[in-house]
């Protein structure tokens, strides 16, 4: 398949944008101060908090998962089953989530979930963290996948 190009520039912090690569959905996620602070909090609660199965590119195999600390680039597949996981962003129960939810992903199917760097929560279907595609920066605001 062709890699695929996305513009990030309308993307503002805490949203999120999908583009199609190979079939696939991939989520581009402009992660607010907010959101990355969760990350460092969930260490002890996600499968593979340091990513050390091979699920991204040498290049985001970081705290992160990604190139930049903001932008997680990431296959919306859940690797169970391959459902598509839902976005859970809000904390607490107005997303159905319990109060100790700090928001990221849901996947529907058997309720596998991950956080904002795609990483799959502890004891859940899911064996692995969500598969950061290859990906670079081409210019500031626009990144090509594949
Ligand atoms: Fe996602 Fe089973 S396919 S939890």
């Amino acid at each position: 398949g062709a890699p695929v190009e996305a513009d990030i520039s309308k993307l503002e912090p805490g949203q999120m944008m999908t583009v199609e690569w190979r079939g696939k959905p991939v989520w581009i996620i402009h992660r607010n101060q907010d959101m990355l602070e969760t990350l460092p909090k969930l260490a002890d609660q996600v499968a593979d908090p340091k990513s050390d199965k091979p699920n991204q590119p040498e290049y985001a195999k970081n705290e992160t998962r990604s190139i930049k600390p903001e932008i997680m680039v990431v296959v919306g597949i859940c690797t169970h089953l391959g459902c598509s996981p839902s976005s859970k962003f809000k904390k607490g129960a107005d997303e159905g989530m319990g109060a100790d939810w700090l928001g990221g992903f849901l996947c529907p199917c058997h309720g596998s979930t991950f956080d904002f760097a795609g990483r799959v929560y502890k004891a859940k279907p899911a064996p692995d963290n969500l598969v950061v595609p290859p990906h670079y920066y081409i210019a500031d605001n626009r990144i090509l996948i594949g």
